[in-house]
């Protein structure tokens, strides 16, 4: 099959093409290798997919319509993974235009771009942040949304626009909500590889809210099989789908875990940050009956073979 990916240089969009092209799949990559994070980890990752020859890699701007209309226009795919935007709450405090350019122009342009293309289905990433702050867990996708944050805001407003989207133009879209995912080839602004960094960098982790919150965290692995099953489905019941393990763990103890297996002691406490929410706990019984996935990777297991790969591998690019 011939699979458009965007934000292919990032986390999931690098760890979904991987798994694809090993499949033989063509994959139709872009991204803006943005500079949020460590720009070298995103070549880097580039590199790693050019090596398959079914990999086309171009760099552009989603949020740059002409470009973007350029690129697809002839190009011809089954469907489309929609990864590229500006992700993190707390940084929609210090550089919210980024969220307004890449995650609300850049998604409308790219609805734009598409509406005339032939392909069976889109997927979007969402967030579990569109939920806000719950009482009532684990969190079904029907339950009120309640953002605390820009980042929250826009992933909302692309649920409303692929909705329209798709009423309008007849084509299947569906949005994926991620709750924490961590792993191998990891986001460097989050919790394990932000520690790791930390460490090789013999600096103080500083530890929000003093650890004293729960986070559904899902290990990449998992997350690439569901979607790779996705690739295959045909029928969907619903437009949206928590992707999580269902397993929220308190990050105190995540620390606790992390600093048994490394060592590394240089973490302090500091308060709550008002845009983050106390507890991600997803239901993900929509996604599981869908395409028959139970088992997920036990946490423990996860963060060894992380903090592994991040000391053979990772730490060359942080
Ligand atoms: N990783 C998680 O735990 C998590 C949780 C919830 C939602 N998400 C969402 O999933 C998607 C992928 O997340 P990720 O963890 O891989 O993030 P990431 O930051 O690693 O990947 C996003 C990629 O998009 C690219 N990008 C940003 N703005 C762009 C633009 N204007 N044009 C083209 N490319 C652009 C970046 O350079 C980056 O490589 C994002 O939409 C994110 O909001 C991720």
């Amino acid at each position: 099959m011939k699979i458009f990916i965007t934000g292919a240089a990032g986390f999931i969009g690098f760890s979904l093409s991987q798994e694809l092209l090993k499949k033989k799949h063509t994959i139709y990559a872009i991204d803006n290798l943005d500079e949020y994070y460590s720009v070298k980890l995103k070549k880097k990752r580039i590199t790693i997919l050019k090596k398959f020859k079914n990999f086309k890699f171009k760099k552009i701007d989603i949020s740059q319509k002409k470009n973007l209309q350029k690129y697809l226009k002839k190009k011809k795919f089954d469907m489309i993974f929609h990864f590229a935007a500006q992700a993190g709450v707390r940084y929609s405090i210090i550089r919210p235009d980024k969220y307004i350019k890449s995650n609300l122009k850049g998604f409308k342009n790219l609805l734009f771009c598409l509406k005339n293309k032939k392909f069976s289905k889109m997927f979007y990433a969402s967030s579990s942040s569109v939920y806000g702050d719950t009482k009532v867990f684990p969190i079904k996708e029907n339950y009120k949304l309640n953002p605390k944050n820009l980042y929250a805001k826009t992933k909302i407003k692309n649920e409303k626009d692929a909705r329209n989207f798709e009423s309008i133009y007849k084509k299947k879209i569906i949005g994926l909500r991620f709750f924490t995912v961590y792993g191998e080839w990891g986001r460097p602004d989050m919790l394990i590889l932000k520690m790791l960094s930390c460490m090789k960098k013999n600096r103080v982790f500083y530890l929000n809210n003093s650890g004293d919150h729960y986070r559904d965290f899902t290990y990449i692995k998992d997350v690439i099989k569901i979607l790779v099953k996705l690739v295959h489905n045909k029928h969907f019941d619903y437009n949206i789908y928590n992707i999580c393990s269902s397993k929220p763990i308190f990050v105190k103890s995540v620390v606790r875990k992390f600093k048994k297996i490394t060592n590394y002691n240089l973490i302090e406490n500091i308060n709550r940050n008002k845009l983050d929410v106390y507890k991600t706990y997803g239901d993900n019984n929509r996604v599981k009956k869908l395409i028959k996935v139970n088992k997920f990777t036990n946490f423990d297991k996860a963060l060894v073979r992380t903090i592994k790969w991040y000391k053979k591998i990772g730490y060359k690019f942080f």
